[in-house]
C-alpha cells in the first residue's frame, strides 16, 4: 500500500541531474520512495534508468539536485556510504563469481561484517531462495543462469538493505523464473523493505508495484499509482512524448 506521508519517506530525490563528463543525461529527475513500497521504473532503453541507479548509489557524481535517504543528506555519498546506510544496488547484468561457491559469493558480499552478523545474514538471504540454498556447496557457475541472477540479490539482500535498487533482475530469464524473482520483491515489500525496480516487463512489474515512473530521455514523463486504469497503454503514450505528465508525487 502507498505510503504518502512525507515524514515516512525513505529516499526523497529532487532535481537530479547527472551523465557521463560533458553528456547530461538526467535533467531535474523528481522521485520519492516510502518505506515498505516498491516503486517500478520503466522506460524505454537509453532513458537514463541506470544512470538513474548509479547516481543514487553513488557510482556516478550528481551534477544538480539532492538524495535524501531517511532524512539525511546522501547527494554524492561514496558507493560504502550509501550501501552503509542501507541503499543498495543490484547492478545491470550482475554476474556472480562462477569459479567459488555460492556460499562463498554470499561471503564476499558481506566481507566487512562481523563473522557471526554475516552468517546470519548469509541465512537470511537464503531463506527468499530455497533453490539456491540447496545448491550453497555448489560452485556458482554451476548455477542456471536464472539462478545466478537470483545469486545476484541475494548478495545484495546480505546487505539487509532498506532500500534494494534492482536493475532489470528479469533480463534473461524464462517467464517461471521472471515471475519467481518478481515474487520476491513482493515477499521483501511484505517485510518492510522498499525497492526500486528497473524493468522493461510493463504488465509483470506493475502487478507487483505500488506506484511507477516512467522516464524517457532522462525525464520523468508520467507518475502514477500502479493499479491506475490502462496504465500500459499510457505508458507507452509517455515513452513517445504524447502523454501529459501527472503530479510527480502522484
Ligand atoms: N558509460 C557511458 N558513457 C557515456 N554515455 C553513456 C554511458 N552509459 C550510458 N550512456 C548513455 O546514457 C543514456 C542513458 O543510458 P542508461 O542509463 O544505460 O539507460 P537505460 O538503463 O534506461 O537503458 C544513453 O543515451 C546511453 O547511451
Ligand atoms: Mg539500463
Amino acid at each position: 500500500m502507498p505510503i504518502s506521508a512525507p515524514e515516512q519517506s525513505l529516499l526523497e530525490v529532487q532535481g537530479l541531474e547527472a551523465g557521463y563528463g560533458k553528456i547530461a543525461v538526467l535533467h531535474g529527475v523528481e522521485l520519492r520512495i516510502g518505506k515498505g513500497e516498491v516503486v517500478a521504473l520503466l522506460g524505454p532503453n537509453g532513458a537514463g534508468k541506470t544512470t538513474l541507479l548509479r547516481a543514487l548509489s553513488g557510482l556516478l557524481p550528481v551534477t544538480a539536485g539532492s538524495v535524501r535517504f531517511e532524512g539525511q543528506d546522501l547527494t554524492n555519498a561514496s558507493p560504502r556510504d550509501a550501501a552503509r546506510a542501507g541503499m543498495v544496488h543490484v547492478i545491470e547484468g550482475h554476474r556472480v563469481f562462477t569459479q567459488i561457491s555460492v556460499a562463498d559469493n554470499l561471503e564476499l558480499a558481506g566481507y566487512d561484517l562481523p563473522r557471526g552478523e554475516r552468517a546470519a545474514r548469509i541465512e537470511e538471504a537464503l531463506a527468499f531462495f530455497p533453490e539456491i540454498a540447496a545448491k550453497r556447496r555448489d560452485r556458482g557457475g554451476a548455477l542456471s543462469g536464472g539462478q545466478q541472477q537470483m545469486l545476484a540479490v541475494a548478495q545484495g539482500l546480505v546487505r539487509r538493505p532498506k532500500l534494494l535498487m534492482l536493475d532489470e533482475p528479469s533480463a534473461g530469464l524464462s517467464p517461471v523464473l521472471v515471475d519467481r524473482v518478481l515474487s520476491v520483491v513482493r515477499e521483501l515489500c511484505a517485510k518492510g523493505t522498499s525497492v526500486l525496480l528497473v524493468e522493461q516487463l510493463i504488465e509483470k512489474t506493475l502487478a507487483v508495484s505500488d506506484r511507477v515512473h516512467a522516464l524517457a530521455q532522462g525525464r520523468i514523463v508520467l507518475s502514477a499509482g500502479a493499479k491506475e486504469a490502462d496504465l500500459p497503454h499510457r505508458l507507452e503514450r509517455a515513452y513517445f512524448g504524447t502523454e501529459v505528465p501527472t503530479a510527480l508525487h502522484a
